[in-house]
């Protein structure tokens, strides 16, 4: 299965994701989960990625698309992966079919999980507040200023690709605003239609 998950900051693409790892068995692949590892490292793409990470904006193209072309090579991605965070940006996205293309493999399926954007906040804010409740590390773009710029990152820069997509006749949508366990259902149907 080689399946991206699309949608706005807080859609639950990472809550989806985990769950689509255990029904698949192939990794998740979240390059904001690689940018976050690389900038605790401290690696040179970590120290570039930080800064931008926590204003909220997208890291360049050419940075986010060398990881992914590294991570997909790993022997654990063979047999598939779910993308979470990637592409998003159109050219990330011709990046990724050009990736594939030379490997003679293609995309099984790209869901969006369609949200009212006036929800997003609070659920960040209750991420927020669990995470302090079990004593972890609030993320540094998980406040209410950086969050607009993720949105407004997500509007101008991510929404294009949703397009492309569908342009493509790939795209499936999936309501985004149903409980985490109907969200799954729906794309258990969506990959089945
Ligand atoms: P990234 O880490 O990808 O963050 P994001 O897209 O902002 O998404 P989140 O992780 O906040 O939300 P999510 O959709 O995964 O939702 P979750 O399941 O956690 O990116 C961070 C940054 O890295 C970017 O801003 C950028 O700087 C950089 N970056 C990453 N990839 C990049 C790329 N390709 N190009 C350039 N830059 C890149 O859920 C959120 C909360 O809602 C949780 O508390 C959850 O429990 C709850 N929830 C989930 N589903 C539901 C539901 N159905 N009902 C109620 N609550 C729900």
């Amino acid at each position: 299965m080689r399946l991206v998950l699309l949608g706005p900051p807080g859609a639950g693409k990472g809550t989806q994701s985990a769950r689509l790892v255990a029904k698949f068995g192939v990794p998740q692949l979240s390059t904001g989960d690689m940018l976050r590892s690389a900038a605790a490292a401290g690696t040179p793409i970590g120290r570039e990625a930080k800064a931008i990470m926590d204003a909220g904006s997208l890291v360049p193209d050419d940075v986010v698309v060398g990881v992914i072309a590294q991570r997909i090579e790993a022997p654990d991605a063979e047999q598939g992966f779910i993308l979470d965070g990637f592409p998003r940006t159109v050219a990330q996205a011709r990046a990724l079919g050009d990736m594939l293309a030379k490997k003679n493999l293609r995309l099984d399926a790209v869901v969006e999980l369609a949200v009212d954007e006036n929800a997003l906040l609070a659920r960040i804010e209750k991420r927020v507040a669990e995470t302090l409740a079990a004593g972890g590390i609030v993320r540094a773009d998980d406040n209410p200023e950086s969050f607009k710029t993720r949105l407004e990152a997500y509007r101008a820069q991510t929404a294009p690709v949703s397009a492309y997509y569908a342009g493509k006749g790939e795209l499936k949508q999936v309501d985004g605003m149903a409980p985490v366990d109907e969200v799954t259902s729906a794309i258990d149907r969506a990959l089945c239609a």
